[in-house]
C-alpha cells in the first residue's frame, strides 16, 4: 500500500459506517474495507478463520484479535488500497488499533482521520432489524429509512434477490452494542489524544451525514 488517506469510521452497530462508507468509495475513490464483510465472506467461504468466528459473530460478540488482523493485512497487501481506505468496523479494541498503527507505520503511512459517528443506542435496534442488501451488489437498504426507488429491485445493479444477516436481531444488536462500549468506544478518546478526532452527529438523514463526512474528508485534504 503507498502512502494514502487511511479513515477509520467508528461507531455502534447501525451507526452508517457501512452506508457511508460505500458512499465515500463513490465521492472520492477510495476503497472500504469492512472487516464484518471480510468475516462473513471467511464464513461462508468455510475456511478455517471463518469456522472460528462464526459462532462468535452470531453471539454478537468480537471475534479475537488474531483472526481479523490477519484477515484484515491480507485485504490491506491487495493493490486497490493504493487508493486510499475507509476502515469500517476496524479497529474495535486497544489491540487492533495499536498493531493498525504498525501495520501503517512500517508503511511509512498513519491515520489521517478517525471519524466517530455519534448516535443514540436505542435507536439502533430498529435501524439493524430494519436492513437488507442486494443479494448481488451489496447495496444496503432499510425497510424505513432506506427503500429502493421501485420496490424489489436494487437501485444500484437492478438484482432482485435481497438478503438478512442473521446477527441481525434485536438480542444480538443488544449484545453488539455491549461490545461496542466495553471494546470498542474507548478508541474515540485513543484517536482524541493522537489528534486525528473528528465527531460527527449520526442521527439526521443520511444524506446530511454524507455531506457532513465529505467536509470532513475535503478538510483533510484527501
Ligand atoms: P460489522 O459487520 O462490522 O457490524 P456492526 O459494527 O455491528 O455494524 P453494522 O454493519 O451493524 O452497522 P453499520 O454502522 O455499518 O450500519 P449500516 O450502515 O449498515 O460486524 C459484525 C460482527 O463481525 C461483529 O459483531 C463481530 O462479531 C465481527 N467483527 C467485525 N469486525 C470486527 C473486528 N474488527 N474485531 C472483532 N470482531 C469483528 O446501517 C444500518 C441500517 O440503518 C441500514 O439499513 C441503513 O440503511 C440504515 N441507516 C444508516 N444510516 C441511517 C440514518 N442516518 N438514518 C436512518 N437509517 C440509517
Amino acid at each position: 500500500m503507498s502512502k494514502a488517506a487511511v479513515l477509520i469510521l467508528l461507531g455502534p452497530p447501525g451507526a452508517g459506517k457501512g452506508t457511508q462508507a460505500r458512499m465515500l468509495e463513490e465521492d472520492f475513490g477510495l476503497v472500504q474495507l469492512s472487516t464484518g464483510d471480510l468475516l462473513r465472506a471467511a464464513v461462508a467461504a468455510g475456511t478455517e478463520a471463518g469456522q472460528r468466528a462464526k459462532a462468535v459473530m452470531e453471539a454478537g460478540q468480537l471475534v479475537s484479535d488474531d483472526i481479523v488482523l490477519a484477515i484484515l493485512q491480507d485485504r490491506m497487501a491487495e493493490p486497490d488500497t493504493a487508493k486510499g481506505i475507509i476502515l469500517d468496523g476496524f479497529p474495535r479494541t486497544a489491540g487492533q488499533a495499536e498493531a493498525l498503527d504498525g501495520l501503517l507505520a512500517t508503511a511509512g503511512q498513519e491515520v489521517t482521520a478517525a471519524i466517530s459517528l455519534d448516535v443514540v443506542d436505542e435507536a439502533m435496534v430498529a435501524r439493524v432489524s430494519g436492513r437488507y442488501t442486494c443479494a448481488k451488489c451489496g447495496e444496503g437498504y432499510h425497510d424505513e429509512f432506506k427503500k429502493p426507488a421501485q420496490a424489489g429491485t436494487c437501485d444500484k445493479c437492478g438484482g432482485a434477490d435481497f438478503k438478512r444477516r442473521a446477527d441481525d436481531n434485536a438480542e444480538t444488536v443488544r449484545e453488539r452494542l455491549n461490545a461496542y462500549h466495553a471494546q470498542t468506544a474507548p478508541l474515540i478518546a485513543y484517536y482524541g489524544e493522537k489528534g486525528v478526532l473528528k465527531s460527527v452527529d449520526a442521527m439526521g438523514p443520511i444524506a446530511d451525514i454524507r455531506a457532513a463526512l465529505s467536509q470532513i474528508v475535503k478538510t483533510a485534504s484527501v
